[in-house]
């Protein structure tokens, strides 16, 4: 090594201690003491170095959190000990039993001597280190196999790449739980609004959505945190603790984040004061979900006697769970909106009222199904719920504070937004307008197709499209693709710089793969997913629009629900108006064909049938497709290879009687792997 070249490595070694132990100070001991500004400088100087120097990149750097490709599909990850679960108590006299259930196997000694945490609710997951090197990480999965998501977790800054000792176990799984703090999940929420996609129910769903996307990019801009609670080693070795309280200390030392609000406890009394205490006062200031406190017997010896039960909970720990947060109301109104398929959904408009620091004033009650199972009354006293989830729910009306001056309740025969009768969907549950151009469906639905799942118009905005449609600009989907940088500039508001912009963005839009538009149309029952497996079958919006409900059956994963709701879009008046519109201002109706034609298994045609182990039916799909195969639906003498998982019916018998060849899942990553 030349010296400028040492100093240059040895500069570079610098500023990954000075950021490893700035991250240290900011996540782990929260106490910062670089301010953030210097943190970026230093982080850029790095990332400068290693860019002009890539042999100074080591994989633990700092600056390795982001940038791995996206992943095809998450492979899997059996843990070195299983992910266990808790069994639950719900009061303190639960509490009680499970100490005595304890100490009939292990005496009094089971009696004292435990740790209380707090119980994130968010996302297991487990993190492995080899010599202190963070080398994979995975979900909780089945508590046995999990899947792996390591440069997700590598995008988390809490999450330490090197454990902070000399001497760390040689293998050591780190086990904590992902969570999504409460602003960053509003935030995201919001922003899914406006960009019409559907939201996440609770923070929970929100992280766990995060972690498992191919796309580590997606998960870095998510804003996910980590808290560790417990390590295994492999089988045979010891832990170098004896006891829960010390393996936590241990924790926070090497750099893995623990939640501060904890106590080691001598008796159960202890513990009980605060459960009380977290429930009453942490909880509400906390900027994250919790749903309980974890009460664990200290000593790992008295663990080991104790044991598990079922290979499932251990007896040694349990979760003591909060009461869900409950408020009582009025319920003053039940109204309808409509949604961009046209669905009818009713919510509750209640008097306002606290609920775990939250003014709570609406409440979803999804379908009238719900409404009339509850017997809820318009006037009715109620129970609502606001326990983690964000979105509140109505538990159950107060029947003993009914005066008698409670209205029922039935949802609208017609629309509330155009007038027209509404159905109902086969399964009697939904109730929608069938008025592809209703008025109330149309915001919603200009805001979908805009979004980046449908043809992804970007500048074009939730207050953006209102106001097109104040100005009678726009009044359909294809109207969008008719605009003018002259219409544009006459709104307020609108620079002719971005009005250009927007202009550009639409004419990108027009060669949107049909998949897209389709996606983007907001037919009921056709998503993301249905939209692809319709518009690589039928190849053009021409060929679906006269496909029969039989020919639509016959796609692989398309169901009777959406086969029926394709062919009625496509049967009614305005759609044919729509159709002619959107081809004369030159939207593509069309589907290229799949490009890739060269890897593992190009030319081939595959078929696919029953449960594979790990694969869903659509990764396999792609899996093949992005390896130059083609998929056909059914058996043919042109098939080159059924893949087959469990329960392969006809398919696999008409394979045998024509002689292709048959494979399964690991054979057929193996073909694709070993090309590769
Ligand atoms: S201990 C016995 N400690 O709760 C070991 N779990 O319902 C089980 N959880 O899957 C885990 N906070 O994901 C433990 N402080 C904590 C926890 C915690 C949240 C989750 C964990 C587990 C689930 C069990």
């Amino acid at each position: 090594m030349t010296e400028g070249m040492a100093e240059l490595s040895a500069r570079a070694a610098t500023l990954r201690e000075e950021l490893e132990r700035a991250n240290y100070e900011y996540y782990v001991l929260d106490r910062p003491e670089i301010s953030d500004a210097e943190y970026d400088r230093k982080f850029r100087e790095l990332v400068e170095l290693e860019r002009a120097h890539p042999e100074l990149r080591t994989p633990d750097s700092p600056t390795q959190r982001i940038g791995a490709p996206p992943q095809g599909v998450l492979a899997k990850h059996t843990h070195l000990v299983s992910m266990l679960s808790l069994g639950n108590a719900f009061d303190d006299d639960e509490l009680r039993e499970w100490t005595d259930r304890m100490a009939r196997i292990a005496g009094d000694s089971a009696r004292g001597d435990y740790t209380a945490e707090l119980k994130i609710d968010g996302a297991a997951v487990s993190l492995t280190y080899e010599d202190g090197v963070f080398v994979v990480g995975a979900t909780r999965g089945n508590g046995t196999v999990g899947e792996i998501i390591t440069p997700n977790l590598r995008t988390i800054r809490d999450v330490p790449l090197r454990l902070r000792t000399n001497r760390p176990p040689r293998r050591i799984e780190v086990r904590g739980e992902v969570y999504f703090p409460f602003d960053a999940f509003e935030h995201l929420n919001a922003q899914r609004a406006s960009a019409g996609e559907s939201l996440f129910a609770n923070p929970r769903n929100a992280a766990a959505g995060s972690l498992r996307q191919l796309d580590p990019s997606i998960t870095a801009a998510r804003g996910l945190r980590f808290y560790g609670f417990a390590a295994a080693v492999p089988d045979g070795e010891r832990m170098p603790f004896a006891t829960q309280w010390e393996l936590l200390d241990a924790l926070v030392e090497w750099g893995v984040p623990v939640d501060p609000n904890r106590i080691h406890a001598t008796t159960l009394d202890e513990v009980v004061g605060f459960v009380r205490q977290v429930e009453s006062q942490l909880r509400p200031s906390l900027n994250f979900a919790i749903d309980g406190v974890v009460v664990k017997v200290n000593a790992f010896s008295l663990q080991d006697e104790l044991g598990v039960v079922g290979g499932r909970e251990p007896r040694w720990a349990v979760a003591r769970k909060f009461a869900p947060d409950i408020a009582v109301t009025r319920l003053l109104d039940i109204q309808v909106n409509v949604g961009r398929t046209g669905a009818l959904n009713p919510f509750a408009v209640l008097e306002p009222v606290e609920i775990g620091g939250a003014t709570v004033k609406l409440a979803t009650l999804h379908n009238e199904d719900l409404v009339t199972t509850k017997d809820l009354r318009v006037g009715d006293w109620v129970q609502v719920k606001r326990a983690g989830e964000v979105i509140p729910q109505i538990i159950a009306p107060v029947p003993d504070r009914r005066d008698g001056s409670e209205r029922k309740w039935r949802m609208p025969r017609k629309c509330p937004a155009c007038g027209t009768a509404v159905e109902r969907d086969e399964d009697g549950v939904a109730v929608y307008c069938p008025n592809v151009a209703c008025p109330g469906r149309r915001l919603e639905g200009l805001v979908h197709f805009t979004s980046r799942g449908a043809m992804d118009i970007r500048g074009l905005s939730y207050a953006r499209i209102e106001q097109l449609v104040a100005a009678n600009l726009v009044t359909d989907v294809a109207d969008i693709f008719a605009l003018t940088v002259d219409d544009l500039v006459s709104l307020e508001r609108f620079a002719e710089k971005s009005a250009e912009n927007l202009i550009a963005a639409i004419e990108d839009a027009r060669t949107r793969p049909f998949s897209r538009l389709l996606n983007g149309l907001g037919i009921r029952h056709v998503g993301a997913g249905a939209a692809q497996l319709l518009a690589r079958h039928f190849g053009s919006l021409d060929a679906l629009a006269s496909a029969t409900e039989a020919d639509i059956l016959s796609v692989h994963g398309i169901g009777e629900a959406t086969a029926h709701a394709v062919v009625a879009y496509f049967q009614n008046p305005t759609t044919r108006e729509l159709v002619k519109k959107l081809r004369k201002r030159g939207v593509l109706l069309e589907e290229p064909r799949a490009r890739v034609t060269s890897g593992a298994l190009a030319g081939k045609t595959v078929v696919i049938t029953g449960t594979l182990p790990s694969l869903s039916r659509q990764q396999a799909s792609e899996l093949v497709e992005a390896n130059g195969g083609r998929v056909a639906g059914s058996v043919s003498r042109n098939t080159d290879f059924l893949v087959a998982g469990d329960a392969a019916g006809s398919k696999l018998d008409k394979a045998r009687s024509l002689g292709v060849e048959v494979i399964d899942e690991a054979e057929l990553l193996r073909r694709i792997r070993d090309s590769a």
